[in-house]
């Protein structure tokens, strides 16, 4: 290819662009040496590359070659620490540069709606900073490396139940500030080589052919310069595609070329759009770098097991039960302990170099100190009850001071391609935890679970749970690890672990009806919602116990700009051993005309403190901290008023608040003889003229007569209350307030 010179696009045939625009094959893109356009291969990778060189496939039926399996998106959303997903992004950037992989097919960065989403083991968590944060890292890091990124599924593939087809039927507020926000932050700040379009529609609209998305938002919006493709075979409308702004359709598909072809010729499509999406392929080629890597894959299960210790979740430690000490005799129990469950299943299942073994694992790290270590499997991976393994598991637990219980999810309860239909455990290990709190002395559940999973039947009756979501292939060495303390757990959750799935916000409106989810809750997703109505949960969002106690306080707020302030948060290690604490910083108001969440997480940091010892961080808040997405404005509106600076361990919980004061965008709307009265006395421009002119700054109206009135609009205000006001007054009130809407226009 080097010694042809490239032709400028135009001059390229048709058909030669067209063919361009779809993959040669399932993981590789067309190459054309007229165009200077390389091929590029592609492989799945979220936590480990995927990368077939035999049979292909994208639900992983056909093998892949060996490749470390790093904790999935689920224990990383745990970690809630970005210098982590930027350790994986780069390790994963290394592993597919060494197998000559140029676009890695992640991460996969959509909200966690519903518990039950079978593909949430992919995902980072249910609000889109923490997913925000990560995800940018993890890119950054992985395309350092050389590789690009494709940051996947845009947009609103919040469940796998009809994936290909359903309609998520989402309010713009709710897309511009829960959906988005991650896919927002990824491209600003990581600028991913590409993007990976969803199956699903949006509020009618398949994501593929939505132009809103591909373009407005993502392109003119967020500034996004790189190649747009398509989710796996999803395209069934190739020119709405590339009018939308796809660019290249995933995989090869031996007729798109034509359908291209022929909608230039009969005058339906613009030869430019496809001249458009070149450049954008020629771009991305040369930005591309194969470069030469070799790989240490001790180094990178070392890596796997020290990420995996970091995403481990200390949900209940009663009595200081761990971290064990090693002499004590430990009863290991259940068969997820000999085969553990450590990732999910679908397209980025990974075939790992190795796998650690949790109870070899346990036993190594007693033995080290002359403990003992026995094993019984308690239960049969494929759910069929049997009551002599029970019993089994039973006594060898009554002989042991301490009962270590390993619970989970089969695989086969959750993949992608389908949901969960519930949160519970499969029945018979229930009923071994329960048999065996009752007969252990000491009882800890060690859990393995994609999605979260109820602790209801059983919860009280144990004295700690550590909840190790799927953690890679190092997790049963990261779990040995933090149960005999060498690791002080700092995991938080990333998502609320409810106590009913009754309870969800997602509840009534899941899976959906007749080809449509509708996103009833709104902005109100997860705790979110559990916080603001006060709905009890099992365990909140940000959630996560550790060996040592903290303390965090806000030590002063200064102000940084019009509508930013820096908040000083002091951080303490209260306990006696080293660990890691993590601040949460949340933000809640009542101001503006739309219903607020009682508090958003607006930011976080993860940091290292050894005992008594103290420091304080800064955390910068812009006008994007207190904005709300204003569908009128259609932009985003800081609200005029009181503000609320929240620091505490977990959503429900707060520690220490600050109160600060906004001025805000004091939004001007265009007033007409149709607005509400409240509008009009509420006006940030004329609202006080409109007060002098109909007399209301010079009465005391009832506040029952005031409310009346508000509602009214000035035409029929005018008629009832029988006032002369001229309409040449009114006019004159208007007019200033003619110039649009647009936020920052104009302050009284
Ligand atoms: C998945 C994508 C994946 C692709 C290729 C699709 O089924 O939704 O996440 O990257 O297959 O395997």
């Amino acid at each position: 290819m080097t010694d042809v010179t490239p032709k400028p696009t135009a001059e390229l045939p048709l058909a030669e662009k067209a063919r361009l625009l779809a993959g040669r094959n399932f993981w590789e893109t067309e190459a054309s040496e007229s165009a200077g356009v390389r091929s590029l291969r592609l492989a799945d990778g979220p936590h480990g590359l995927r990368h077939q060189s035999g049979g292909h496939d994208h639900l992983a039926m056909f093998d892949s070659d060996p490749a470390t399996c790093f904790p999935p998106g689920v224990a990383i959303g745990s970690s809630w620490n970005p210098a982590l997903a930027a350790e994986l992004g780069a390790a994963i950037g290394r592993e597919a540069a060494a197998s000559g992989v140029d676009l890695v097919l992640g991460p996969g960065i959509n909200i966690k709606r519903t518990p039950l989403c079978g593909r949430n083991f992919e995902y980072y968590s249910e609000d889109p900073l923490v997913s925000g944060v990560l995800g940018a890292a993890y890119v950054r890091a992985l395309q350092a490396a050389g590789p690009g990124a494709s940051v996947k599924h845009f947009a609103a593939n919040n469940q796998e139940t009809n994936r290909q087809t359903v309609s998520a039927d989402v309010d713009e507020r709710t897309l511009r500030e829960i959906y988005l926000p991650a896919f927002e932050r990824v491209v600003r700040e990581a600028k991913p080589a590409t993007v990976m379009s969803s199956y699903n529609r949006i509020n009618g609209v398949y994501a593929w052919a939505s132009r809103w998305l591909l373009t407005a938002v993502l392109r003119d919006d967020w500034g996004f310069d790189g190649v747009v493709l398509s989710d796996w075979s999803s395209v069934n409308d190739r020119v709405a595609a590339l009018r939308a702004g796809l660019d290249l359709e995933m995989p090869s598909r031996e007729a798109q070329t034509d359908e291209l072809v022929t909608a230039v010729a009969e005058g339906v499509l613009d030869e430019a759009e496809l001249d458009r999406s070149i450049e954008r392929l020629r771009t991305l080629a040369s930005r591309i770098e194969r470069r030469e890597a070799t790989v240490d894959l001790d180094a990178h299960h070392d890596l796997a097991r020290r990420i995996a210790a970091e995403c481990v979740v200390l949900l209940r430690n009663e009595g200081d039960v761990l971290p064990l000490a090693p002499e004590r005799s430990v009863a290991v129990i259940g068969a997820l302990a000999e085969t553990p469950r450590f990732q999910g299943g679908g397209s980025a299942k990974v075939a790992p170099t190795r796998i650690d073994i949790p109870v070899d694992e346990l036993r190594a790290l007693a033995e080290e100190d002359g403990g003992r270590v026995e094993f019984a499997p308690g239960y049969r991976l494929d759910g069929e009850p049997d009551a002599a393994l029970l019993d089994e598991a039973v006594v060898v637990a009554r002989e042991a001071e301490v009962a270590i219980v390993f619970a989970g999810l089969p695989e086969e309860r959750e993949s992608e391609g389908f949901d969960r239909a519930d949160l519970d455990l499969p029945a018979d290990q229930v009923a071994l935890i329960r048999a065996v709190a009752a007969a252990a002395p000491r009882t800890v559940v060690v859990l393995s679970n994609g999605g979260v999973v109820s602790l209801e039947g059983w919860h009280d009756a144990v004295d700690a749970i550590l909840e190790g979501f799927v953690l890679g292939q190092g997790g049963g060495r990261a779990i040995a690890e933090i149960v005999y303390g060498r690791v002080n757990p700092s995991g938080h959750l990333a998502e609320s672990i409810p106590l009913r799935i009754e309870d969800h916000p997602s509840w009534l409106n899941f899976p959906g009806e007749h080809g449509h989810v509708r996103y009833g809750e709104g902005v109100l997703v997860g705790y979110r919602f559990f916080a603001t109505a006060g709905t009890p949960v099992r365990y909140p969002f940000g959630h996560g116990l550790s060996y040592t106690t903290f303390e965090g306080e806000i030590a002063g707020v200064d102000v940084t700009g019009p509508d930013s302030v820096r908040v000083r948060v002091t951080a303490t290690n209260t306990g006696t051993v080293a660990g890691k604490h993590l601040v949460q910083l949340y933000v809640g108001t009542d101001a503006g005309p739309v219903r607020r969440p009682v508090r958003e997480l607006r930011a976080f940091e993860k940091v290292h403190l050894e005992p008594g010892e103290s420091t304080e961080l800064a955390f910068a808040l812009d006008r994007r901290s207190f904005a709300y997405w204003d569908v009128e404005a259609r932009d985003w509106v800081v609200a005029n008023g009181e503000y609320r600076l929240e620091v505490g361990p977990d959503a429900h919980t707060i520690t220490s608040t600050a109160v600060i004061e906004l001025d805000g965008d004091r939004l001007a709307t265009e007033l007409t003889l149709d607005s509400t009265m409240a509008a009009w006395l509420d006006h940030p421009i004329v609202g006080g003229r409109t007060a002098d002119l109909i007399g209301f700054s010079a009465v005391q109206v009832p506040e029952e007569q005031m409310a009346m009135v508000r509602s009214m609009t000035m035409t029929q205000f005018v008629r009832i209350s029988g006032l002369d006001i001229p309409a040449a007054a009114l006019e004159e009130l208007m007019a200033p307030t003619r110039r649009g809407s647009r936020p920052n226009d104009e302050k009284e």
